[in-house]
């Protein structure tokens, strides 16, 4: 019993703890024996909530919404969101009944795919990827497919090198923009030629928006699932975490068209949350139908960051940075010049020697998946005061 115990494999195995975790936790215990850090390694929301979402939320809890919800949502934010959806991201969504309510766009992202894939499914993602988007499909017991995104064509999604990782096994194709972590922006046409691939080969498309609103130079954000004949195909997932920096809130959406998996989707939201905390629900609500001048007010200042970190990062002869159209991510590549750290020239290198040497947090780009071998990424979505001095001290470490 024991031994048996001992040898059994179960596919969580296969997932890591978390990269960025390892680095984060680093950081915190620095910070603990005093040492100044800049966060500069994970995408939180410097923001404290919209006004109106926080008088939501209080409103909630003083009116006693702390028990079970529907599983698949309140009603009225089923209702906010669908309107969201049809007027701001031009879904033709049928109704409320295809919206569904998540604990956070993670949570969207794993039931989709416990919804469309199992064992012996391929999944394509972008290479490199947010990390926790092919575990996600490995918890589903599919296999992760990369299609590698070329920074000669700025880390855009092609449409070719996916095409040519379809297999008869092939089942969905993931797509995100704005992207983490390189900050790229998907264009129609690019969203187009990747519906045309799915319908050639009878596959699902899972859109990850979560980074709608954090778009700069007045880019548009276009929604793959607006496109015609999006309809039955596409899965379009959002979050609440980055729009309206209510990260720790856990609240996200998701809709879909076909109605098997809108049923299945629903089976699982059943089995795992039973219905997001329903005062956050509230909250949700308050932010969609509310003002969206803070949003706006917080993509203008990840804008002024961006500009304030790419300044100082291109300054660094051995770094080649990637500057994004959305997201707050800066994707940098690691030169041949480098001198290295301890030994070794990796992305992890380079993130321990900008901890050790500058008290600078970043992700090394090995976590986002092969292509991001040799890459380190800084979020900046700290406070400004952290970017300003994580732009001023990283130069001098070069
Ligand atoms: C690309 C991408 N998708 C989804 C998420 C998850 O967001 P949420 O906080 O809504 O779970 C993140 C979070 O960083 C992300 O980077």
């Amino acid at each position: 019993m024991t031994a048996a115990k001992k040898t059994h494999h179960h596919l969580i195995d296969a997932i890591p703890l978390g990269g960025i975790v390892t680095v984060r936790d680093r950081l915190l215990e620095m910070q603990a024996q005093g040492k100044k850090i800049l966060r500069l390694e994970s995408g939180d929301p410097s923001f404290g909530i919209p006004e109106h979402v926080r008088e939501a939320l209080e409103k909630a809890l003083r009116d006693g919404h702390t028990h079970y919800t529907a599983g698949a949502g309140i009603p009225q934010l089923r209702e906010a969101a669908c309107e969201k959806m049809r007027q701001q991201n031009k879904l033709p969504v049928k109704g409320p009944g295809q919206v569904l309510v998540t604990s956070g766009a993670m949570h969207g992202l794993y039931v989709a795919f416990r919804a469309i894939l199992g064992p012996g499914d391929e999944a394509i993602i972008p290479d490199p990827t947010w990390t926790e988007t092919a575990d996600n499909i490995t918890l589903a017991g599919a296999k992760v497919v990369r299609a590698r995104l070329d920074p000669e064509r700025g880390y855009l999604y092609d449409a070719a090198a996916i095409e040519k990782v379809i297999t008869k096994r092939t089942r969905l194709i993931v797509l995100n923009t704005p992207h983490n972590p390189t900050g790229a922006v998907l264009k129609r046409e690019t969203l187009g030629a990747i519906l045309q691939l799915a319908h050639a080969h009878d596959l699902y498309v899972l859109a990850d928006e979560a980074y709608e609103h954090v778009i700069y130079d007045d880019l548009p954000h276009v929604s793959i699932g607006s496109l015609p004949g999006a309809e039955d195909r596409v899965v379009s997932i959002y979050s609440m975490s980055k729009s309206f920096a209510m990260s720790g809130l856990r609240l996200g959406y998701l809709t879909a068209n076909d109605d098997r998996l809108i049923e299945r989707m629903t089976k699982l939201l059943r089995c795992t949350v039973n219905g997001v905390n329903s005062a956050t629900q509230h909250a949700g609500v308050a932010a969609l139908k509310g003002p969206a001048d803070a949003t706006r007010k917080m993509a203008a200042v990840y804008r002024e960051r961006r500009d304030l970190l790419f300044a100082s990062l291109e300054k660094i002869k051995c770094f080649k940075p990637f500057k994004p159209a959305g997201a707050f991510y800066a994707w940098v590549k690691i030169g041949a010049d480098w001198q290295g750290y301890q030994g070794k020239r990796d992305g992890w290198a380079m993130t321990n020697y900008l901890i050790d040497k500058g008290g600078v947090g970043s992700a090394p780009g090995d976590v986002f998946g092969p292509a991001g071998a040799g890459h380190v990424r800084f979020a900046f979505s700290c406070p400004t005061e952290q970017i300003a001095a994580a732009a001023e001290i990283l130069p001098t470490l070069f």
